[in-house]
């Protein structure tokens, strides 16, 4: 289980993310939402351990991981979103995975020969590829590849470390209409394993609707409302803070 007890972060004056207490079990989506600003990325950046706490822990599966680095959050099992900047770009998609690979074998310290696990590597890395529709793009180098493929290969990235908790922040977002499903699709997969946490931010409610057991509101930096998709949707709160200026 994932947890955050009081997680805070003061960004000078601006409290970016207040006192945000919540745990998130297996097997189950949480969305998170939100107006822009309300700290839903920070609040990612504090559980990965890409930014500080200015206060509050996180705990995951009863260790206490708040004053760990990043790269050890990640192999506890912390799946943080790749950005391009963290990837190498001069190497190929497919070389991209396979370091992912390579990276949670490592962790599991599987002594396999090196030619046996070479191939598995790049045979598993392949795999990832095929389930993220990124196979064709497997020898084209990272930093070429279009934004909504460097979305997948964020993806596939995530996969292949295997985490135990997934953070997707708006995975779909400048996606092309075609692309969109293949990402819902992944989430939807996982979500159907059972086995591991994930978290969602994402704006578009009908994504949210489908895919979310619970969904959290963020507001100001806040949690403002907890409950299943239907009772927080309807929500007075959520309603004027979130979706008021939709309706
Ligand atoms: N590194 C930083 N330094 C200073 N302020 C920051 C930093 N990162 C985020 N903030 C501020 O913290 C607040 C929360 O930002 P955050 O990006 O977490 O919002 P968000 O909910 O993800 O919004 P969006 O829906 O637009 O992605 C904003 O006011 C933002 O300007
Ligand atoms: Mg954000």
């Amino acid at each position: 289980m994932l947890e955050t007890k009081n997680l805070t972060i003061r960004f000078g004056g601006h409290v970016a993310v207040d006192g945000v207490s919540c745990a998130f079990q297996p097997g189950t989506l949480t969305a998170i939402v939100g107006p822009n600003g309300a700290g839903k990325t920070t609040y990612f950046n504090l559980i990965s351990g890409q930014l500080p706490a200015s206060s509050g822990e996180v705990w995951l599966d009863g260790e206490n991981l708040s004053d760990q680095p990043a790269p050890v959050r990640t192999r506890r099992g912390l799946g943080r979103a790749f950005q391009l900047t963290q990837l190498f770009a001069h190497l190929s998609v497919l070389e991209n995975v396979r370091l992912a690979v390579q990276a949670r074998h490592r962790k599991g310290l599987k002594l396999l020969s090196v030619w046996l696990s070479h191939r598995e590597l790049i045979a598993e890395a392949r795999t990832i590829l095929e389930r993220v529709r990124l196979a064709s793009r497997a020898d084209d180098l990272a930093a070429s590849l279009p934004h909504g493929d460097q979305r997948k290969l964020e993806v596939a990235m995530l996969i292949a470390l295997d985490p135990k908790v997934y953070l997707f922040d708006e995975p779909t977002a400048g996606m092309s209409v075609d692309e969109v499903p293949v990402v819902l699709d992944l989430i939807r997969a996982l979500k159907a394993e059972k086995r591991h946490t994930l978290l969602l931010v994402e704006h578009k409610m009908d994504v949210v609707r489908e895919l979310a057991d619970r969904i959290i509101v963020l507001h100001q930096g806040r949690l403002v409302a907890d409950g299943d998709p239907a009772t927080v949707i309807a929500s007075p709160i959520v309603q004027e803070a979130y979706l008021g200026v939709a309706a």
